[in-house]
């Protein structure tokens, strides 16, 4: 017979998004109100289970974080136990699969289930830990909106929101001085949230990671505009955005994460090139960076972390370990880690069809691309 759940541990990993405390929240309610559990939350992801380092989640910790942006449990990019960063006793660093001190440290709390809130990198983990077997339950976080077994993952809406509010509040500085304005947007190699918030913001020119772009499309686009009255264009522009040769930009290597490229610098470059391309106008370019994955938790997020954060603890009630949680049109589902894992391994993130019926309505409406 199934040992009965008692006390169930949460942790957050990778890097943050709005929703990742109010699921926290939704998981915690659950867990007590419903279900009678304890519930404890290891403090930056992994390497709080390898430090044994842990909070008690009680209903009056979580009952105000239901808009709260970031993570009480804070997150760590980094620390990945199957190959982790550990003094190799002669005064420098060796990495080490040190996952059993993960595993006996949930013994040693007396954790029966560990619920995992983190993208790829951190599901990767949380699938090796179930192959330890231990019990464990994702719920894929990432505002990149990339993760191929589900329609949509909390933090999406809140960032592509704020992308939206940057590219109304730059609207009215391109029209009043007739200057074309790049706003970059995070997003990795998915093009979600620039195409949904270009659109939403009105945007004359989206750039996303799905349609590669050439310089001359663009300025022949910002002519177009020029000619039909409007002197002004608001470009919206992914980090991850390709030139037609598949060149991108890179911000930063950050040694020691699963995923060490970090995007970055595309709207400047491209400002650059731009003005000398369009004497005619002024070209400036803003990047928001990580303040579209701040602040708070739209309601539509909210409500999503609840139905992912609820879907958690019944999984966890059915005993169907290794899974993640999904949802789907308007069905909340499960797929296992494996195919999750899988599928971000072999390239299938979900990304933006090129072809598809968004991308079509925009260029009926005469949004470029940047590609024709
Ligand atoms: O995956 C979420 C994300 O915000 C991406 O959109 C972005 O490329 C990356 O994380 C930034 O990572 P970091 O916070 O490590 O700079």
């Amino acid at each position: 017979m199934e040992k009965k759940v008692k006390r169930i541990a949460l942790l957050s990993g990778g890097g943050d998004c709005p929703g990742l405390n109010a699921v926290i929240r939704t998981i915690t309610k659950t867990a007590i109100t419903k279900y009678g559990w304890e519930v404890i939350g290891f403090v930056f992801g992994y390497r709080g289970l390898y430090t044994n380092n842990y909070v008690e989640l009680t209903l009056d910790k979580v009952e105000d974080i239901y808009k709260e942006g970031g993570t009480i449990l804070y997150s760590s990019n980094k620390d990945n136990l199957f190959d982790y960063l550990v003094d190799d006793g002669h005064g420098g660093k060796v990495k080490k699969d040190v996952s059993d001190v993960g595993v006996e440290n949930l013994k040693k709390d007396g954790v029966d289930v560990l619920v995992v809130l983190g993208g790829d990198g951190t599901l990767t983990s949380a699938r090796d830990f179930s192959r330890k077997g231990v019990n464990v339950i994702g719920v894929p976080k990432t505002m990149d909106n990339d993760l191929a077994s589900t329609d949509v993952t909390y933090g999406f809406m809140s960032a592509m929101s704020v992308g939206t509010e940057f590219i109304d509040r730059l609207q009215t500085t391109a029209k009043s001085h007739h200057r074309v304005i790049l706003c970059e947007l995070m997003g990795r190699d998915a093009g979600w949230i620039t195409l949904y918030a270009g659109l939403a913001g009105n945007a004359g020119i989206c750039l996303i990671p799905e349609i590669p772009f050439s310089v001359d499309h663009i300025v022949e686009a910002i002519k177009r505009r020029d000619e039909a009255g409007l002197p002004y264009t608001v470009i919206a522009v992914a980090e991850g955005a390709k030139y037609a040769d598949g060149t991108k930009v890179i911000g930063k290597i950050v040694e020691d994460s699963p995923d060490p490229v970090r995007l970055g610098g595309i709207a400047k470059q491209l400002e650059n090139e731009l003005e000398k391309r369009i004497p005619n106008h002024e070209v400036r370019s803003v990047n928001p960076g990580h303040i579209i994955r701040g602040g708070d938790i739209t309601p539509y997020d909210r409500i999503l972390s609840i139905r992912y954060g609820v879907a958690a603890a019944d999984l966890i009630a059915e005993g169907k370990f290794g899974n993640v949680v999904t949802i789907n049109g308007d069905k909340m589902g499960y797929t296992s880690l494996e195919e999750v894992i899988g599928a971000a391994k072999v390239g299938q993130q979900k990304h933006v069809d090129p072809n598809g019926e968004l991308v079509r309505d925009a260029k009926a409406m005469g949004v470029s691309f940047g590609d024709e």
